[in-house]
């Protein structure tokens, strides 16, 4: 346990501090209130003389609330380069508030974070250290440390907004994802009032239900657990992924080309018929065209334009995998309706492949067959895009798409205000106005489109609700934020039109 060793020192801590900036204070005789580096009031501790942390912050008045820490502060150490850490002492986990691994020295670094929690134990405090050795024999400084609570639960949802299931219930369905988080409480509550169709974000990908050894057992349950919800809360349920070159069990890819053609077989039987009746749309293959595709490649047939670098499917099958795969949930289930997922299909040459690969996969289908069904039912456009998105390119790629007369979805939409796919840590950045007025009108511009576009688009699925919990937080890329209130985006999606010239 990597805390443990700190668990003898907390009752060292001397918490009456006569002197104290916005409430931090340190171990009796390590700190002075000092002017330095053109501040004042800062923080100035003596490493050598804390146990192990250099200022505190205490919690104790907030036993058995539900808070939300909100932190900042400027922090800079000398020596060498080394850790700081913001985290809550509960006694017992140590959970993290924020962090910077290697923090040069010499520099102030500005740290800030957010964690929300209820306070159990008499010895609660924020604090600041560097674990590896304590407090470190080094002088540090902490300048401007600010903690704001918020108490009670921060989670503000309005739920009198007019849902968007309502606003778009003439157009097609509105989606979003989940994940264990929004099974219940508050963002649960937000979730059902504003979607009637959800896509598991992880959970029913390769990796969370296969086995992670061949032959040993599926994992079903929290992906079970999930669809039930839905479905008994009258929510419509889209199934991600069953090929992709991502998150899948490396065994599953691993053989001669007939073995890797059972395995994937196998694996799309047993899935889709685990799942019958209850999810009536899948995913078959995402992300297999690649990238950065210029008209001769096109020119040259869609199956040179597959992925073919880290793509173990590819490796194993060839282009094929494909339909083989598309063949595959066909066979397993007749009554679902089989997508093609991607992204960038705001490339219109990327579309164009997509295009091409379709029409012809499902032309030879229909002539096989002699029937007028095709392989692949649906094509869904990811469009994780950004503020600087091109909407003359969306609509070009969409009436490509329009063209093979499948169904259309959007399936994984966000508006990121930086341009590049920035996990971060979903409590690391904050949207200036200027982003979220650009933000909104791209949402306002994207939903004009769809709504022009509406008798040939099925569904409409954001990549997350809020932005704490997106996969791309530090872009701040959804409707709502951290705290479940509506941004500027999403009265841009409720009225597009308020939002554009
Ligand atoms: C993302 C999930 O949202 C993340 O939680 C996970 O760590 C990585 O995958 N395209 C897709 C989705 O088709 O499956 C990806 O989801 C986002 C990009």
């Amino acid at each position: 346990m990597l805390f443990s060793c700190f668990l003898q020192s907390c009752s060292e801590l001397d918490k009456t501090k006569k002197d104290n900036i916005n409430g931090f204070y340190a171990d009796d005789g390590a700190y002075e209130i000092i002017n330095y580096d053109g501040r004042s009031d800062v923080i100035k501790v003596d490493g050598a003389k804390t146990s192990w942390a250099v200022v505190m912050y205490s919690l104790a008045k907030y036993k058995g609330k539900m808070i939300t820490i909100e932190l900042t502060a400027e922090v800079k150490r000398e020596g060498s380069a080394g850790n700081l850490l913001w985290q809550i002492n509960d006694g017992q986990n140590y959970p993290l508030i924020t962090s910077l691994n290697n923090a040069v020295a010499g520099v102030w670094h500005q740290m800030k974070g957010r964690i929300v929690i209820t306070p159990s134990g008499n010895d609660f405090f924020v604090y600041l250290t560097n674990w590896e050795n304590n407090a470190e024999n080094t002088t540090y400084y902490v300048y401007n440390p600010t903690v704001n609570i918020i108490e009670g639960n921060p989670l503000i949802p309005d739920l009198s907004l007019l849902p968007l299931k309502s606003v778009y219930e003439n157009h097609f369905l509105m989606g979003n994802i989940i994940d264990t988080t929004y099974l219940s409480g508050k963002y649960f509550d937000l979730l059902k009032h504003h979607f009637n169709i959800v896509t598991p974000g992880n959970n029913l990908k390769p990796d969370f239900l296969a086995p992670s050894t061949k032959g040993d057992a599926y994992q079903w349950t929290t992906a079970e657990e999930m669809v039930n919800k839905m479905i008994s809360n009258n929510i419509a349920v889209h199934g991600h992924v069953l090929v992709w070159h991502e998150q899948t069990p490396s065994w599953m890819t691993v053989g001669t080309r007939t073995e890797v053609e059972t395995t994937m077989k196998n694996y799309i039987a047993e899935v889709l018929t685990h799942f019958q009746g209850r999810v009536n749309s899948w995913d078959v293959v995402n992300e297999a065209i690649k990238d950065g595709l210029s008209s001769s490649d096109i020119a040259s047939g869609w199956k040179n334009c597959v992925r073919t670098s880290a793509n173990p499917w590819y490796d194993a099958l060839g282009a094929d995998y494909i339909e083989l795969a598309f063949r595959a949930a066909r066979e397993a289930d007749p009554n679902i309706n089989l997508y093609y997922n991607d992204y960038g299909l705001e490339n219109t040459n990327k579309a164009e492949a997509v295009r091409i690969m379709i029409k012809d996969i499902n032309d030879r289908y229909k002539n096989e067959t002699s029937g007028t069904r095709n392989l692949i039912d649906g094509v869904g456009s990811q469009a994780h895009v950004n503020i600087s998105l091109n909407i003359n390119n969306v609509r070009e790629s969409l009436n490509k798409l329009f063209s093979l007369g499948i169904e259309v979805s959007i399936t994984e939409l966000d508006v990121s205000t930086i341009n590049n796919y920035d996990p971060g840590s979903g409590r690391d950045s904050v949207i200036s106005e200027a982003n979220e007025n650009a933000q909104a009108k791209v949402y306002a511009e994207l939903f004009k489109l769809y709504i022009e576009n509406a008798s040939q688009i099925t569904r409409v699925t954001f990549w997350g609700m809020d932005d704490g919990n997106s996969w791309l937080s530090v872009g701040n890329p959804c409707l709502f934020d951290w705290r479940l209130t509506a941004k500027r985006a999403f009265f841009a999606v409720s009225n597009p039109d308020n939002f554009l010239p």
